[in-house]
């Protein structure tokens, strides 16, 4: 099967979930079912999802639609993470995923509880799920949580708007490195390390959980330093977004290293994620599948 093929059906099948979650929700305010809905329909790479379904699949060699409701959740996390990210008070953004950001169309009011009804409901979604086992479930919680919270994404987030704007000499570059890679080990990587380690549990089979956490992370910061490339030569029609690192003075791989030296650094974190699951045995099919979907983190244009 072909990597396109895969994501697509991925996709197809999350936001299937996602919408029909929403529409069978009860109690929920339709102008805040709209502004949800807005930004899940308006159409992401779903390269989370397609993490943790190859994850799974590779291991256990059930079907992907057996775990939906944590692929579901893993994406909804995501998506309230970007209109976070795009309100005034943090990135400043009017373009997500081609299309005006949630704010923009909905005000910055519902746009935060847009993401508050997103971040809440995965944890429904997924405790929720009459198809994952019990205990399964629980798992899957502890990591998610952890992984999104205060020791997860959210404190990468915390220190990429606290690094805004400084200036800093030659001599410190060593410790401003350290700083960068806290916020892309954090702010990006720990969701992918979730969808894999996610998919990895529900498999049943923990024996390679801490190579497909050290892959993920590798993954996750080659994401993040080819997302700084993307913001500066990204065509940002393709990537559905306006760029506003610079407008922002964000601390990136780019402004610390330069655009050719930060691309090295992307292809050195995918060396060392290939070698994290070289050893790895299971469906070959899928674990051929999943290094072409590394090597797209690296390659995209979106
Ligand atoms: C953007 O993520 C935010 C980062 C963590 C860099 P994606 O590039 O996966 O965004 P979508 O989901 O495809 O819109
Ligand atoms: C955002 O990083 C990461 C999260 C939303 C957690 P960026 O601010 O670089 O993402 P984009 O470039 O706006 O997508
Ligand atoms: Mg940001
Ligand atoms: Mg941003
Ligand atoms: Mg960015």
């Amino acid at each position: 099967m072909e990597l396109k093929k895969y994501i697509d059906r991925s996709r197809e099948i999350v936001e299937k979930r996602i919408n029909e979650y929403l529409n069978k929700k009860p109690f929920v305010n339709e102008t805040l079912k709209k502004s949800m809905l807005y930004s899940i329909n308006a159409g992401g790479k779903r390269i989370r999802p397609a993490f943790m379904f190859l994850t799974y699949e590779l291991l256990s060699s059930k079907d992907k639609k057996n775990i939906v409701d944590a692929a579901a959740a893993i994406e909804m996390i995501h998506t309230y993470s970007l209109i976070h990210d795009d309100l005034p008070a943090m990135d400043d953004d009017d373009l997500r995923r081609g299309k005006p950001t949630n704010h923009k169309i909905f005000g910055e009011g519902m746009a935060i509880l847009a993401g508050d009804g997103l971040l809440t409901d995965a944890f429904n979604i997924i405790s929720s799920s009459s198809a994952i086992k019990k205990n399964l479930k629980a798992r899957a919680v502890e990591i998610l949580s952890f992984r999104a919270g205060s020791s997860g994404m959210v404190s990468g987030q915390a220190l990429d708007l606290l690094s805004e704007g400084k200036i800093y000499g030659a001599k410190e570059k060593s410790k401003i490195k350290k700083t960068l890679d806290y916020i892309h080990r954090h702010k990006t990587a720990d969701m992918i390390m979730a969808s894999c380690e996610i998919g990895c549990v529900l498999s049943e089979k923990e024996k390679y959980y801490k190579n497909l956490s050290e892959f993920a992370l590798n993954i996750g910061l080659a994401f993040q330093v080819t997302d700084d490339i993307l913001d500066v030569i990204g065509d940002k029609k393709k990537l559905g977004k306006s760029g506003s690192d610079q407008k922002n003075q964000k601390l990136t791989y780019v402004t610390l290293f330069g655009l050719e030296k930060a691309k090295k650094m992307a292809d050195n974190f995918l060396t060392k994620a290939l070698k994290n699951i070289e050893s790895l045995e299971g469906d070959i099919e899928k674990k051929k599948l999943l290094k072409e979907l590394a090597l797209l983190v690296v390659r995209r244009d979106r």
